[in-house]
């Protein structure tokens, strides 16, 4: 799935720019920057802070959700049509989710923030109509009801709860999902701690992992290790500007999982690639999580035809099962 963000999108954010001064936002941005790098999660006050929010980090978070929900298409054996969206923000998984999912008829995006519904209402004006026959609705996403939607997705929400909390949600997510969860997170270790704690809530409660994992068992990736990915996002004018960038794209790194419920038909991938791959002359070293736990794969460049077969790869994808051991 393309990390591109959709016409109607870039050209509603390219607006929102145009109702605030450069200086502005440059400055919004540099206070949610420091914010976000700081773990503070978002706290929005003003609308120039919305419109930055918006601008230089809906993206980046659309890039990080096309990815996590294109995984989410691959692996389980459902064309939803409902959506539940919380901590919706301005609408970015939804947004992505139409793009990803053509059977959704009916969204739901949910916020504590109203000034947040209120920008995601603004932008999808001219959006398609999943976006457009959207309800917004404002409240908080522990006390979403049971079997809300077939999917439901909370993209950077959860790490803005108190750690102790993200269990519990994670339950009442997966039950107001009749199909599948979708959780993503910055690609930080503590956005990696939120995806590791809902996933063992998750698993203990009968969910089957589909994505990034190859299973249910237990993550081998400890501190000071996190298991991340990463998603290259070209930037927009607005958000060059936002972010006083030249580099034309950025990466963004994100953590993710998929969750199903256990009637639905999944296939996981069998490995996963950790890390970027490492090339020389004589092959390809991979690093991957695997059912039984951390590995590494050396492809030999002389081996042509497992090198055919992998030479693609890269970060985050699949490890096909039929390639060689390692010499
Ligand atoms: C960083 S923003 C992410 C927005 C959007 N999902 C995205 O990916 O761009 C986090 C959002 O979660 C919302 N939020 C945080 N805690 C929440 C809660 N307990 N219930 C509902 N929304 C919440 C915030 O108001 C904010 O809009």
């Amino acid at each position: 799935m393309s990390a591109d963000l959709p016409p109607a999108l870039r050209a509603a954010l390219d607006r929102l720019a145009g109702r605030f001064g450069g200086r502005d936002l440059a400055a919004a941005s540099q206070r949610l920057s420091a914010d976000y790098r700081a773990g503070r999660g978002s706290r929005l006050p003003a609308p120039v802070d919305l419109a930055a929010y918006a601008i230089a980090r809906m993206p980046a978070t659309y890039a990080a959700c096309a990815a996590a929900l294109g995984e989410a298409a691959a692996r389980v054996d459902l064309a939803p049509r409902t959506l539940l969206d919380v901590g919706c923000g301005p609408g970015t998984a939804t947004w992505a989710a139409a793009e990803t999912f053509p059977n959704l008829v009916k969204a739901t995006l949910l916020d504590a923030h109203a000034g947040m519904t209120a920008l995601g209402r603004d932008l999808a004006a001219e959006g398609p109509a999943l976006l457009v026959e959207a309800d917004w609705q404002a409240g908080r996403l522990e006390a979403v009801a049971p079997a809300s939607a077939d999917l439901v997705v909370a993209s950077y929400a959860l790490n803005e709860l108190k750690s102790g909390a993200v269990a519990d949600a994670a339950r009442a997510l997966y039950r107001a999902a009749s199909g599948i969860l979708v959780l993503i997170e910055p690609g930080t270790p503590a956005g990696f701690a939120v995806i590791a704690a809902a996933r063992n809530a998750l698993i203990a409660g009968g969910a089957r992992i589909a994505a990034p994992c190859p299973g249910g068992a237990a993550c081998p990736v400890v501190a000071p290790d996190w298991c991340h990915f990463s998603a290259r996002l070209p930037r927009l004018r607005a958000h060059k500007a936002a972010k006083s960038a030249d580099v034309p794209f950025e990466d963004e790194r994100y953590a993710y999982l998929v969750a199903a419920r256990p009637h639905l038909q999944i296939e996981a991938a069998p490995a996963r690639i950790l890390r970027p791959p490492h090339a020389d002359k004589t092959g390809t070293t991979f690093t991957l999580c695997t059912e039984g736990g951390l590995s590494r794969r050396v492809v030999a460049s002389r081996d042509r035809d497992a090198h055919r077969l992998t030479r693609r790869l890269g970060w985050g994808d699949a490890f096909p099962s039929e390639s060689p051991e390692p010499p």
